[in-house]
């Protein structure tokens, strides 16, 4: 930017809030001189920038700047094909680069200009043969060879006075991948889709020297082409023996992407039979494929990405929601990110309305090739879109109500939720409820034989306490996956006078399994439960004028959780499933509950203490129904209810990767302003007391002792401090509870991301000392020996060695010593 006079034109007319601007020169003179010019623009970064080098290997990062302004300044370089490729690597996908270029050449110019060294130095003579300057179509020619899409020149208009033709304005844009040669040396698997994204992303990965291989679902595993295959879909052995061949000779990591979801047909074309039999297709294919990379030990060097189309509602688009039958494979993704971290890339959901073309395509490159974190990413439109969780606070009222002179019917009816839901509605004036259960009940003629104290008995009773208010309650014993039960209810209803008003959806299956473990059929019986169920109802009911259709799903399906595949994969059809009847114009409403009064219900403590441990606690049974009441009442589509301590949750949940999902919600620690007027630790006086060269050596002794702690070690054994603190055995909840008694001992605030930002005890040890505690150490110097000096001298001497000259053992034995006397601490 030189003497920043293009700079000075543009910075007033920037908004200082959103705006990150960066001062960059060749010379610190010019950037020195740049910070006093425009002290009063606080949101000025200034940096020096040597546009002919790697801009990576100056401290920039890659794909990160979305206007990038030049004038006047990129012709004087040696190279302009490399220069550009320099500007493209710090712009992001679809980035603007602004240039301002003279293109016309004038001779006084170069007597005036040319006399100094620079306005000679291009070697691109291929391009430039005598002359620094390009004209505008060499520079549309160059921006188009080193990745801009598009490109425009100002002014355009033929025919202008030579004068006001001299200076280009060029805009740029950078194309929406980043794909740079050479080879990245990953390998990449797709499971290829008929729609064609699979074929053409293969095209596009092979053409920059990537190596890429297609599997197409077949008959059985077969190589049919150098870089193609088919495997047998629902056979395990066919993804396990394809793995073993792809990665024999892999060196490097593996990009795989699932795209069989794609091919599922819109969920218009369906019925309940084929609307089954593509989910379980999608949703079968990737627990196998997911068992398969366990199996083979290859999850650490494998991301997994799943890619489905139109499965995702995206705020402030209207959408069909055609991919719904794809939608299980999103619950189960979220599942598989908190079960293998490493393994998890994430999820794209393509825009229906381009599906295949080279933008759609390459956007789902950009997404894995150059992505920034975000594992769930949905395309629409031409703009990308993250998933976020957000408070609702602002629930419209709509004035719905129950009444007395309709219907209103409740699946798993007589579960203990599902009786306190109808005694809520008779409380607030519904008068004819209709239950579903699956078992067998009593006729009202057998009641009298029921004993009291039976579970039936219970029931019973809460139905003749419904009665005594004036309700009338029948009751079905029927499987909701049965369609012809289903129709044949659905009929009786309608021949009653009052007329149906609204459903509550909430028959399920509960049950815990491991991907690891779970049978094929496990997922298939519950998919058939939610899925079928659920549509036969919507089937029977979408043209029947309800006030609500309401889905009971789980927060699981929201953020996953471990052991529960099958239930989030279910539960996130339903989610889905209330934007799609909205679309359709029906009533939908899906809750995701929490842990909803546990203890009335008789789950084991041990269990509610486990959610606890984790931030999810308690929901009363009253909480629910108020909640309930007022979700009921308002426009809400797809709502969470629950109890979360976001302190611990989000901590848990980013344990062992960086999450980007909950960064909207709050969770500010009371505990640690407490915390700090507290007197002040034994730890924080020693490190202050040692002297400089010995606290590096204390600090990671202390965190040692504090991790030995948490993983129950005794006597003399310590953690090894420079293995990954996973690997040692810790857990999501020891990391928060290193981070909570490191912040109450210490007094810093860590970040929640601490083990996974700083992998093992020295890393940790190293942030900790140079970054928060402000301690006089620099980098390793502090970890060197001191030379000619009596070991026995300092306290901690030994323990600061340089730690890469010794063997992890040393280590270890050096600490050991010193932590006898730190365990008085
Ligand atoms: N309770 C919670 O904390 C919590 C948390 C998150 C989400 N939820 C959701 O809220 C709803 C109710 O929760 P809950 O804890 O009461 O669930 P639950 O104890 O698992 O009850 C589910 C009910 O569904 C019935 N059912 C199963 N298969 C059926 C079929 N084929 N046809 C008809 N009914 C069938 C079951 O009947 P049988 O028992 O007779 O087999 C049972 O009554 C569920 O959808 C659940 O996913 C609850």
């Amino acid at each position: 930017a030189g003497t920043g006079s293009t700079t000075g034109y543009i910075l007033p007319h920037l908004p200082p809030l959103q705006t990150e601007y960066v001062f960059t020169d060749l010379g610190t003179s010019f950037v020195s001189k740049a910070k006093e010019k425009f002290r009063d623009y606080p949101f000025v970064r200034y940096q020096t920038l040597d546009i002919e080098v790697d801009p990576v290997a100056q401290g920039f990062e890659s794909h990160q700047y979305d206007v990038i302004i030049a004038a006047n300044v990129l012709h004087a370089t040696t190279s302009i094909k490399e220069t550009l490729s320099h500007v493209r690597k710090l712009l992001a996908p679809g980035g603007q680069l602004v240039l301002l270029e003279a293109t016309t050449r004038q001779r006084w110019v170069d007597l005036w200009i040319g006399m100094l060294e620079g306005w000679w130095r291009f070697t691109d003579t291929e391009l430039r043969s005598d002359h620094p300057l390009l004209s505008k179509e060499q520079w549309q020619q160059m921006l188009s060879e080193t990745g801009f899409a598009e490109v425009v020149t100002l002014p355009e208009t033929d025919g202008l006075p030579e004068v006001m033709t001299m200076q280009t304005v060029i805009i740029a844009q950078a194309d929406r991948t980043t794909v740079e040669s050479p080879s990245s040396g990953k390998g990449w698997l797709l499971f290829g889709d008929k729609q064609g994204v699979a074929q053409k992303l293969a095209t596009q990965l092979r053409s920059v020297g990537e190596a890429c291989t297609l599997v197409w679902p077949g008959e059985k595993y077969q190589q049919i082409a150098p870089e193609e295959f088919t495997i047998n879909p629902n056979q395990i052995a066919d993804y396990s023996r394809l793995l073993a061949k792809v990665t024999a000779n892999q060196q490097t990591s593996i990009e795989i992407l699932h795209l069989w979801s794609l091919d599922t047909p819109v969920i218009e074309q369906l019925s309940v039979e084929t609307l089954l039999t593509f989910s379980k297709k999608a949703s079968g294919t990737v627990l196998f494929l997911v068992q398969a990379l366990l199996k083979a030990g290859c999850t650490s060097q494998s991301r997994l990405w799943l890619v489905t189309c139109d499965a995702e509602p995206v705020q402030g688009i209207k959408s069909s929601i055609s991919g719904l039958a794809q939608s299980p494979v999103w619950g189960m993704g979220r599942v598989i990110s908190l079960e293998y971290p490493d393994l998890w890339g994430g999820m794209v959901d393509l825009d229906p309305q381009n599906l295949s073309t080279d933008e759609s395509v390459a956007n789902l490159l950009a997404e894995i090739w150059d992505g920034d974190g975000e594992d769930h990413v949905a395309f629409r439109d031409e703009q990308r879109y993250v998933t976020r969780l957000m408070p609702s606070d602002q629930l419209e009222s709509v004035g719905i109500k129950v009444h007395g002179d309709a219907t209103y019917l409740i699946t798993a009816g007589l579960d203990y939720f599902g009786l306190k839901l109808g005694q809520w509605m008779v409380d607030r004036g519904a008068r004819n409820l209709v239950m579903i259960t699956p078992q067998g009940f009593p006729l009202p003629a057998q009641w009298t034989d029921i004993p009291p104290q039976s579970e039936e008995g219970k029931k019973i009773e809460t139905i003749q306490s419904l009665e005594k208010k004036g309700a009338k309650v029948i009751v079905f014993s029927a499987d909701i996956t049965d369609q012809a039960q289903m129709s044949d209810i659905l009929e009786q209803i309608n021949q009653l006078e009052k007329p149906l008003k609204g459903i509550i959806h909430g028959a399920s299956v509960g049950g815990e399994c491991s991907i690891e473990k779970m049978e094929p059929q496990l997922l298939e019986f519950v998919l058939g439960l939610k899925i079928v169920g659920t549509w036969i109802l919507h089937q029977l009911t979408k043209n029947i004028e309800l006030d609500f259709f309401v889905c009971c799903s789980s927060v699981g399906s929201i953020w996953g959780s471990q052991d529960q595949v099958h239930d989030h994969a279910i539960n996130h059809f339903l989610d889905t499933f209330s934007y799609y009847r909205r679309y359709l114009g029906l009533p939908g409403l899906t809750i995701n509950w929490g842990n909803i009064g546990a203890e009335a219900m008789g789950v084991a403590p041990s269990y509610v203490e486990s959610l606890e441990r984790i931030g999810l606690e308690e929901l009363q049974l009253e909480q629910a129904l108020s909640a309930f009441e007022v979700l009921l009442n308002s426009n809400a589509v797809q709502t969470l209810i629950a109890r979360v301590n976001w302190g611990i949750f989000k901590q848990v949940y980013q344990g062992q990767k960086s999450r980007q999902f909950l960064v909207e919600i709050e969770s500010k620690s009371e505990e640690f302003k407490e915390l700090l007027s507290a007197e002040q630790p034994e730890i924080l006086k020693q490190l202050q007391i040692a002297p400089e060269s010995e606290r590096m050596g204390l600090l990671i002794a202390y965190i040692q002792y504090e991790v030995s702690k948490l993983l129950g070690l005794q006597g003399s054994k310590r953690p090894s401090i420079e293995q990954g603190f996973f690997e040692i055995g810790m857990d999501s909840l020891m990391a928060i509870e290193l981070k909570n008694n490191l912040e109450a001992n210490l007094l810093v605030p860590l970040p929640d991301t601490l083990t996974f930002e700083f992998s093992n005890i020295v890393s940790l040890g190293e942030y900790i000392a140079k970054k928060i505690l402000d301690l006089e150490i620099v980098g390793h110097a502090q970890l060197e020996p001191k030379k000619n000096e009596d070991k026995n001298d300092g306290k901690y001497q030994e323990v600061s060695a340089n730690l890469k000259e010794l063997s992890e053992q040393e280590i270890e034995d050096l600490i050991n010593q010193e932590l006898e006397d730190l365990g008085a601490i």
